[in-house]
């Protein structure tokens, strides 16, 4: 059996050991050759690693794991490069969300005026590592991508680099089918789901188990309760954090208004802006509780293991998170075809949308990418949000190609969770401040 060269980049990332787990756990189906982990803060990068190589020595002891931050030994032969930076780290993550939280907007890593924040500094790092991949991977090498904000990576990349082999993918959709099909009690790849959106910004329209439609069930649960299920720690460790609760819930506030679709919990920060911000603490946001809580425990772990020599393997989890990217990887490693909400080109898929809009649906995963399954025509509402919003992603990527401060403040002016152009301005203005040395410079 064919085995792979497998690279994570963003190596450092809190997210690491639980792809490395969920990989070792395929082993027998997804067999590696060698294991990477590139990033470039390499001081960071080696505390993962700590944890990565006692996930090896317990799940396949012998597994050669290359930790660099040299991007030659790091892509060399790859096959597979599952990408996940954050540029910035969680350090400009607060910013983008405390800052529009200061104007009473919402304060969120990647919806609203800190998405977009995130964008301009994303682009062409995100670029750069596509160069690196093509300079130096296998020339049949797939970028499996999760680094954010996913909407404005896949459409700036599909400007930039349109022939890079990067499927752009978002594990908040499984997330949701994981709480649909805890609420239905099954197993959740027993969910066939039909679904239609930008990424973070979507609706699923029916949900299938066996060939029976349950779609009205779960309907039915989320007016009453939102997409909350009993004892979420049970379901996930990561949604089950305070904020993710709340997030949970307020589907229950859009489903009895709009009941026909089901929302991506994303859709809060837009249709329930006001809400939101309201009930938000300006002052210790999702950063906050990420750096004390997942962070912090794995660091602390790191430690632990520097003063005792043991390593703590509950200090992370696998959760859907390191599940999907790996199912996806499978897919097009072996042309499963198996069905995923995934980030592409429209194409059709959204009939009444534009063809170059970047939007989620299902789609078969061959080993030649992605087949989309077309969702046909959607209602006014829906349709006028979705252009909302894909002109504000558009603007952000002409703001960093152009170097247009104009585009930028067009963009924040569109995106819906912006009162006005002067409030858009009097954002901008902060954002560019905070962001200096990581943003293209806006004239
Ligand atoms: P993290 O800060 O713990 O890790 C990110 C790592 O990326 C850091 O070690 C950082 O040094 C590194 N990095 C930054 N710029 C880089 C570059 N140019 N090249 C290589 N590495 C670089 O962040 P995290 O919370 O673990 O999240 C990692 C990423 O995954 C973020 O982009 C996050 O938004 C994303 N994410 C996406 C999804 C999704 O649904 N698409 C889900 C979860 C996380
Ligand atoms: C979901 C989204 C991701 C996002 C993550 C943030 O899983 O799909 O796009 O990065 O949540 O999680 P965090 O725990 O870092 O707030
Ligand atoms: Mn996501």
């Amino acid at each position: 059996m064919k085995k792979f060269i497998l690279t994570i980049a963003g190596g450092g990332s809190t997210y690491t050991p639980g792809i490395v787990k969920s990989l070792l756990i395929n082993k027998e189906q997804f067999p590696l050759q060698e294991l990477r982990m590139y990033d470039i803060d390499g001081e960071r990068q080696d505390k993962v690693a700590i944890i990565a190589k006692e996930v090896i020595k317990e799940f396949q002891p012998g597994l050669k794991l290359v930790v660099t931050t040299d991007p030659k030994e790091a892509f060399e032969d790859s096959d597979f490069i599952f990408a996940q930076m954050r540029v910035g780290k969680y350090k400009m993550r607060e910013l983008d969300e405390k800052i529009p939280l200061k104007y009473g907007v919402v304060g969120q890593e990647t919806c609203g005026p800190g998405g977009l924040a995130y964008g301009l500094r994303t682009i062409f790092p995100m670029a750069e590592l596509i160069d690196l991949v093509e300079k130096y991977a296998k020339k049949t090498y797939w970028i499996v991508n999760y680094s954010n904000p996913a909407a404005v990576v896949a459409e700036a990349m599909k400007r930039l680099r349109p022939n890079a082999r990067i499927m752009n993918i978002c594990d908040m959709p499984v997330g949701t089918i994981r709480n649909m099909a805890a609420i239905l009690d099954v197993d959740r790849s027993k969910l066939v789901v039909d679904y239609f959106g930008l990424n973070h910004f979507g609706w699923f329209t029916k949900v299938m188990v066996e060939g029976v439609d349950r779609t009205d069930e779960v309907r039915k649960h989320a007016i009453k309760h939102g997409l909350l299920v009993e004892n979420m720690s049970k379901v996930d460790v990561q949604h089950s954090d305070k904020s993710w609760i709340k997030n949970f819930k307020n589907i229950q506030y859009m489903m009895e208004l709009f009941p026909e679709y089901i929302p991506n919990p994303y859709m809060q920060y837009y249709l329930l802006g006001d809400h939101v911000v309201e009930h938000m603490d300006k002052n210790h946001t999702r950063a906050n509780e990420v750096i004390e809580g997942r962070e912090k425990k794995l660091f602390d772990a790191v430690e632990e293991y520097k003063n005792t020599g043991k390593v703590d393997l509950s200090s992370f989890y696998v959760g859907v998170h390191g599940q999907f990217i790996v199912e996806v990887a499978m897919s097009l490693a072996f042309n499963l075809r198996k069905r995923f909400l995934v980030i592409v080109e429209n194409n059709g898929a959204v009939e009444n949308l534009s063809n170059d809009a970047m939007v989620e649906v299902p789609a078969y995963i061959t080993n030649e990418g992605p087949e989309v399954v077309r969702m046909g025509q959607i209602p006014t509402f829906y349709k006028g949000l979705i252009e909302q919003q894909f002109a504000t992603e558009k603007l952000i990527v002409d703001a960093a190609l152009e170097g247009s401060y104009e585009k930028a403040v067009m963009a924040l002016t569109m995106s819906k969770t912006v009162k006005s152009a002067l409030q858009a301005k009097k954002i901008l203005d902060d954002l560019i401040e905070a962001n200096k040395g990581y943003w293209p410079e806006l004239k």
